[in-house]
Order: C-alpha cells, then sequence, then structure tokens
C-alpha cells in the first residue's frame, strides 16, 4: 500500500496544505502583499495587525490564514463562529491566547450579535468586558488579553457589520483562480500522491474545476481512482482516462455539474428564462437558498450563464446555446 492510502481523511487534508506562503500557488497579489506585512511585523517584533479573508468557498482562505500563522511563527487557534453560542465562549478562547497567537474564526459572518460586540474591544484594546452575577448583583469585570491576530474568513463580505469589518487592519479579497494556476495546484496534488500526470490532463482538470482548488484537488483524486481501478501497478495519468472519468462525474467542459444543469434548466422550463427569485428556484429544484447562493449562483454569473437582477435570475443566450435549447422554442 503507498504510505498516502494509510493516511486518515484529516491528515490527507492537511497533507495536501501549503505550510509556506511559497508554496502558495496563485493570488498573487496577496501573497505579495500578505509577505510585506508579515516579513515587517516580524522585523519590528510586532504581532501582525488582524487579517480579514473573504471569497467563494474553497479557494484557500483556511490554507492561507494557516500559512499567516506558521509563516509568523504563531500558535494556532481555530473556531467557526456557528459553534459559538455564549459570551462566555468567546471569553474563554480569548482568554487562553498568548502574546502573538492566532485566532482563526470562519464563518465570521455568522456571529451572534453579543459575541460580535465582544470582539471590538478584544481587537481594539486587547481588552473585554465580562457581566458576572445577575440583575443587582450584576458587575463588569475588564481581562487584559495578550496582543495576538484575529483571521476572519467569510464568503460572504457584505453581511459583515461595518464595526466588525472597520477593526480588520488587512481586508483581502480571495478570487477565483485561472486554469493555469490551478493546473499547478494539480500537478503539486500529483505528486504529492505519488501520481505522474501529464500536462494536458492537468490542465483538463484544471478547465472544468471552477475556478476553485478544492474542485480541482476533488475532481483529481475521482481521476485517479478511475486511474487505479483500470491499471493498479501504473500511476500515471494520462489524457484518455482523464477525459472518461471526467464524463463519469457528469462534468461538461466549462465545468458545469449536474446541480447546475438543474438550476438553468429550472429557469429555462419554469420561469421561461427568467426572472426567477432564489426561494422560487431553491424550492423549485429542492437546493438549499444559502448553497445556490454561495456555492453554484458565483460561478455561473462569472462564467455569463446568468445575470442577477433586483427582480431574480435571467439565463443568458450563452446558456440557451451551451444546453442546446432554442431560446424561441422553449417560450
Ligand atoms: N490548495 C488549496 N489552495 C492552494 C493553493 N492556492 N496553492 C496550493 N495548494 C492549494
Amino acid at each position: 500500500m503507498e504510505k498516502n492510502d494509510e493516511l486518515s481523511l484529516k491528515e490527507y487534508d492537511n497533507s495536501l496544505r501549503p505550510k509556506r506562503l511559497c508554496d502558495y500557488i496563485g493570488q498573487k497579489e496577496i501573497k505579495e502583499n500578505m509577505n510585506v506585512y508579515i516579513q515587517t511585523a516580524l522585523k519590528r517584533e510586532e504581532t501582525l495587525d488582524h487579517v480579514l479573508l473573504y471569497g467563494p468557498p474553497g479557494l484557500g482562505k483556511t490554507t492561507l490564514a494557516n500559512i499567516i500563522a506558521n509563516e509568523m511563527g504563531a500558535n494556532w487557534h481555530s473556531i467557526t463562529a456557528p459553534s459559538l453560542d455564549r459570551v462566555g465562549d468567546l471569553a474563554a478562547i480569548l482568554s487562553s491566547l498568548e502574546a502573538g497567537d492566532v485566532l482563526f474564526i470562519d464563518e465570521i459572518h455568522r456571529l451572534p450579535k453579543v459575541i460580535e460586540e465582544v470582539l471590538y474591544s478584544a481587537m481594539e484594546d486587547y481588552s473585554i468586558d465580562i457581566v458576572v452575577g445577575k440583575d443587582s448583583t450584576a458587575s463588569t469585570i475588564k481581562i487584559d488579553l495578550p496582543p495576538f491576530t484575529l483571521i476572519g474568513a467569510t464568503t460572504r463580505c457584505g453581511d459583515i457589520s461595518a464595526p466588525l469589518r472597520d477593526r480588520f487592519g488587512i481586508v483581502q479579497q480571495l478570487d477565483y483562480y485561472n486554469d493555469y494556476d490551478l493546473q499547478q495546484i494539480v500537478n503539486r496534488t500529483a505528486k504529492i500522491f505519488n501520481y505522474d500526470i501529464d500536462d494536458e490532463s492537468s490542465l483538463e482538470i484544471a478547465r472544468r474545476s471552477r475556478g476553485t482548488p478544492r474542485v480541482a484537488n476533488r475532481l483529481f483524486r475521482r481521476v485517479r481512482d478511475f486511474a487505479q481501478f483500470l491499471d493498479e501497478d501504473n500511476q500515471i495519468i494520462h489524457l484518455d482516462v482523464t477525459r472518461m472519468s471526467l464524463k463519469k462525474l457528469n462534468i461538461d467542459d466549462e465545468g458545469l455539474n449536474q446541480t447546475d444543469y438543474k438550476y438553468l434548466r429550472a429557469i429555462i422550463e419554469r420561469f421561461r428564462g427568467g426572472p426567477a427569485g432564489l426561494n422560487a428556484l431553491s424550492s423549485s429544484i429542492g437546493e438549499d437558498p444559502q448553497t445556490l447562493e454561495d456555492v453554484v449562483e458565483p460561478y455561473l454569473l462569472q462564467k455569463g450563464f446568468i445575470v442577477r437582477t433586483p427582480r431574480g435570475r435571467t439565463v443568458t443566450d450563452k446558456t440557451y446555446k451551451h444546453l442546446g435549447i432554442d431560446k424561441n422554442e422553449s417560450r
């Protein structure tokens, strides 16, 4: 058995994550800027300013946050916002921090308001005020915190309140990756799994990965499954097995999957091409509206398959053409 086959899924995911900024592929401008902020903070022996990373899911926000902590030589603490219900949960985490530590809060747009307000003073003054006791015996105690770096990640920057957003000194928007960068990511992953992949195959996977490393890595793993199934001993991936696997996965040459097709067909067939409201569409195809808004729609918008208007979503001429549907006959 290959060494990587023995790894648990978590270890396996961690082994794919680059640990250094120089190994992080793409997002050139962010890398260059973060390198300046990290190197100068290190030189001044200061804690790095708080960082907000935003962009669609799967673009490597957690990976980048991990790299930032690693480059700063900082301890890493990670939580997701929805897991915090009480102010005490956050206070316990904050008071366990040591000087220079990184606290990563994923899905930071989902912080309950009362908890968010505690963060304001933690971020600005490195202190929190906690109310102890109840009613007439209630009093406030001030807890001083060591300087730390908060790294927040979100897919929805617009859902973060202005007071919270303003407390991040460094705000970076991650964008979809181009095919070349995704190809490099696939090549890197193949190497970690001891597979050889030819350039045409890694480009083919890249082109169908919705600009998203998480998708590219998932497609690579499935292609590798087919390659291994067909020829156990041959750790080489060629274009024929790549194309065959992607066909089996129902991923088309624009990277559209079955959910995209269901979504686009619903707009055409049930809403006469649009406009269709998010909730109406969501119940029509049985997909969660938030998944549609965060995962499905951003890529379709970026590729010009839909446009969003105040009245809803509308498909474009490109969609009719891609789906082989005659616009005039379908109405
Ligand atoms: N895995 C996920 N995102 C990555 C990136 N940007 N570079 C390298 N590997 C990655």
